[in-house]
């Protein structure tokens, strides 16, 4: 960075960005410097905070006698962001650990702003960066172009949602809103790097045009304070012909210039400013509506108006498409703005309601939610939302390198920022059911984050159930990917049918509708739809026929990208699985017969003949020792070729998406040669027994092909459970843990997905569940004690008794759970439900323990395996 950046101004609010300026290091536990520069304190509150200080001062350290109990309280409040046991709100005392802001360079495109759990309301900064601004914020050095309500986490594609934008001038040239900028891309400004402060709940950036915004957020809202300097500091700006009179203007824009129609209402009394827009989603078909109603509060309105472009109008105070269609809202940059006096208390309060259904609405959510714009107290709220979200999890923190905690916890934190519950909202149908959205795709979701749910927030998975059955009900198919009231593409199989399944084996069915929810699931199995590119399954009739999708295969029923008849066949096969389950659950025996038939096609792409080969210098070829992997297969039987290390991180990784010709989606078919959840001793035997399947799995760890940046490498980080070497698993885990998996700005591997920090939170728990299956492959935790709320109110402990907080002893020797021995290495969910103690010994070389066949977690063959009468003897 540029030593030049470095502000040199007297005025205080420049100092504040000076210290804030400093870059952390990577690995240094942020939560320290944020929380101690976090608040940018208005004017006058320093004279006060100082006598306040005095008088603390003097309570805590002058004998006065009578001033004990004082004395006490006053400890507690001081200490109170950093004591393990203030009790009054349970859990709140995480919330310092979570980092927002992990994952918002290289390619995490995390969400660091405010929201609620699952909010639907997400203001945060947007940057002028495409590569990188899929959530809006990226920690870099790019233009900033404003303030948007509306934002998804951790998602692939273009940039998400963004609409509505806030910019906030300080004041014209002249005091001539015609020198004002106003579109996008001119009104973009530098940010004092580094400025950006995030925790749950709250966001805040200062500005190089020498604003400063925090914002925070209800459910349907955005709330922002913007300060300003000292008015007669304004000579030290860059621009001493800025007049100090603010200008807020709302853009009707998204971050991906989508909007089409839409149109503003400026009330120049109240300075109400409400609207709307035609928006396109940003990984998927369709369009959708939003709407917002601003208020503000803190300063006089001198002026108002409408902008289209760059030109701002003063004698318009909105801009609407007119009936007869003759004018329309023209698409880009436009909308409504107010200039102020300067404010009274150095700063201006913005609230932004937001609604899919209408600018009314947008106005009710605001003003229900935040009656009084009172930032302050909106924050307490939605912190002590994430706090109760929280407190049903408990870590040791005892040890324990507090990186390590905040990685814990922000991972835990991600995993519930999307799915976006919009119930109330829902602009496509009336419907007594939960709406949420943002499936993003499950796909990715569906291995680690609703697994993690239905443990952590179960009522939470439940509704997104009933939402996802509801989505079925109206619109025919189930969502693989689904953002903004839209259909988005299908990565690979119909993967909600294995939610739909993992969710029925835990028990997580209040209100759920099982015979409509089966009905969805073999939906996917039979009905192919006409476009297989955003919903169900494509190649069905040849699926169903040869067992397997041929790569030359011709499709009749439906149209989608003929692609990727490896990692979809092995995708439905497990899915099938999951209908299989279900169908059992529901004592569909035929049904379940039918789909665990289906759950082998597996076994068809599996050519034993394949061989591995590696380019070793130019023109040269070395071949691995390892033989048969899943090909590609034509109609007529035969296999066609498809390098197994194509799309890994050692060759091509690029090449395999959606529309590419390739047999496999984002990844080799080493990695899809282990995707066998369902019948695991089948691909061990396969492989060629226990001993060549741990060397396989090891080799894919410790070769490069794997790329943990992707959700499909979570479950083979555990697969070791199933060659009768569980302590490879956890070998593995801390070999992730933190190299890759850490408290920087890029310290997440891929796009976090709302996965990756699901990722990290079981692994470092020790339990990771195999998704579809009353199944979580055990490994010794990263502390030495983790209570999990259970579901009948008490507390299911994994403890470790000889805790090494070096993580050199990190295998476990010998197992209890509550109090009896436990072999398995694996547990089922109703630990989780009932409660119990799980207590390990561990130590630094692997042992016998879950080495016995009898203690592998489950696989499920088929024909059944009939057991043998004379084995038993
Ligand atoms: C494919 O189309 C045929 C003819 O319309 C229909 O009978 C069959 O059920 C369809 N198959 C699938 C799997 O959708
Ligand atoms: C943190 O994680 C990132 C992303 O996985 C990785 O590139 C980086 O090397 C890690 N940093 C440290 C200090 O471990």
């Amino acid at each position: 960075m540029a030593s030049g950046a470095i502000p040199t101004s007297k005025t205080r609010f420049r100092k504040d960005s000076r210290a804030a300026f400093r870059p952390r290091r990577p690995g240094q536990p942020l939560w320290r410097s944020k929380w101690a520069n976090r608040s940018i304190l208005p004017r006058g509150r320093g004279r006060l905070a100082l006598y306040l200080f005095v008088f603390v001062v003097v309570v805590l350290l002058v004998p006065v006698p009578g001033l004990g109990s004082l004395r006490q309280l006053l400890l507690g409040i001081l200490l109170f962001p950093f004591s393990a046991s203030s009790r009054s709100r349970p859990g709140r005392e995480v919330l310092k650990y979570i980092d927002p802001l992990i994952g918002t360079a290289n390619g995490g495109h995390v969400f660091p702003g405010a929201s609620m759990p699952y909010g639907m309301a997400k203001p945060v900064a947007d940057s002028d960066d495409r590569r990188e601004n899929a959530a809006g914020y990226v920690q870099d050095v790019s233009l900033i172009r404003g303030f948007s309500q509306l934002h998804d986490s951790g998602t692939g594609g273009s940039p998400s949602l963004g609409n509505f934008p806030l910019f906030v001038h300080p004041g014209c040239p002249l005091d001539d809103i015609t020198m004002c900028s106003f579109s996008a891309r001119s009104r973009a400004v530098m940010r004092w790097p580094y400025s950006a402060s995030a925790k749950p709940g709250y966001f805040s950036l200062r500005l190089k045009n020498s604003v400063a915004a925090e914002m925070t957020a209800s459910e349907h809202a955005s709330l922002y304070r913007f300060s300003f300097p000292d008015e007669d500091d304004s000579e030290n700006g860059q621009d001493i012909s800025v007049e100090y009179s603010p200008l807020i203007l709302v853009d009707l824009q998204d971050q991906d210039n989508s909007r089409h129609n839409g149109g503003v209402h400026v009330d120049p009394k109240t300075g109400r400013i409400t609207g709307d827009g035609d928006f396109r989603p940003s990984f998927g078909t369709g369009v959708y509506e939003a709407y917002f109603c601003a208020d503000f509060q803190g300063a006089k309105i001198r002026r108002s108006g409408v902008f289209m472009g760059d030109n701002p109008h003063e004698d318009r105070q909105s801009i609407e498409k007119d009936p007869e269609g003759k004018f329309n809202v023209p698409s880009g940059s436009a909308g409504g703005w107010i200039q102020f006096e300067p404010p009274t208390n150095g700063h201006i309060l913005a609230r932004v309601g937001m609604s899919f259904m209408s600018r009314e609405q947008a106005c009710e959510n605001a003003e229900r939610e935040i009656p009084k714009l009172d930032f302050d107290k909106t924050v307490e709220k939605v912190q002590d939302a994430w706090a109760d979200k929280m407190s049903v999890i408990e870590v040791n923190e005892a040890d324990i390198d507090p990186a390590l905690l905040v990685t814990f916890w922000s991972g835990l934190y991600r995993t519930m920022l999307s799915p976006q519950d919009y119930t109330g909202e829902n602009q496509l149908w009336e419907s007594k059911e939960p709406y949420f959205d943002s499936f993003y795709c499950i796909w990715d979701s569906f291995r680690a984050q609703h697994p993690l749910l239905s443990i952590i927030d179960p009522v939470a998975q439940t509704r997104m159930v009933r939402a996802l059955i509801d989505i079925y009900r109206f619109l025919g198919k189930l969502p693989d990917c689904r953002m903004s009231f839209s259909k988005g593409f299908t990565q690979g199989g119909s993967n909600a049918d294995v939610v739909i399944g993992d969710a029925y084996l835990k028990g997580i069915s209040d209100g759920v509708d099982w015979a409509t929810a089966y009905e969805a699931v073999v939906s996917d199995a039979e009905v192919e739809p006409k476009s297989w590119n955003t919903e169900g399954r494509g190649n069905l009739v040849s699926y169903h026929q040869l067992g397997y999708i041929p790569s030359d295969d011709i499709d009749h029923n439906g149209t989608g990208r003929n692609t990727r008849s490896i990692s979809r066949t092995v995708e439905y096969a497990y899915d099938d699985f999951a209908i299989a389950q279900l169908a059992k659950g529901l004592g569909n025996e035929a049904d379940y017969r039918k789909y665990m038939q289906r759950s082998t096609n597996w076994k068809n792409l599996w050519n034993p003949h394949q061989a591995d080969s590696y380019i070793q210098g130019p023109e040269e070829v070395r071949w691995s020792k390892f033989k048969g992997f899943l090909q590609p297969r034509l109609l007529d039987g035969s296999f066609a070729h498809h390098d197994t290390r194509l799309c890994s991180p050692v060759h091509e990784m690029h090449k395999c998406y959606l529309d590419t010709r390739w047999a496999t989606y984002e990844g080799s078919p080493w990695l899809y040669s282990f995707y066998v959840p369902q019948d695991m001793a089948a691909l061990v035997e396969t492989m060629g027994g226990k001993k060549a399947f741990v060397e396989r799995l090891q080799y894919f760890h410790e070769s490069g092909i794997v790329y943990m940046g992707n959700e499909q490498s979570f479950l083979p980080v555990f697969q070791f459970h199933y060659g009768g070497r569980p302590g490879l698993s956890s070998y593995w885990a801390h070999q992730y843990i933190p190299s890759l998996f850490n408290t920087t700005y890029g310290g997440i591997p891929g796009n976090d997905d709302c996965a990756m920090g699901a990722f990290s939170g079981l692994a470092m728990m020790g339990f990771f569940p195999v998704a579809g299956q009353d199944v979580y492959l055990l490994t010794a935790p990263f502390f030495s004690e983790v209570k999990v709320r259970a579901r009948n109110g008490g507390w299911a402990v994994i403890r470790i008794l000889n805790f090494d907080p070096t993580y050199h002893a990190k295998y476990i020797q010998h197992a209890t759970l509550n109090g009896k021995p436990y072999t398995k290495s694996w547990i089922k969910h109703d630990f989780f439900v009932q409660g119990g103690v799980l207590e390990y010994v561990v130590g630094i070389g692997e042992s016998t323990w879950g080495t016995k066949e009898e203690d592998f977690p489950p696989s499920w063959p088929w024909p059944p395996v009939v057991e043998d009468a004379s084995k038993s003897l």
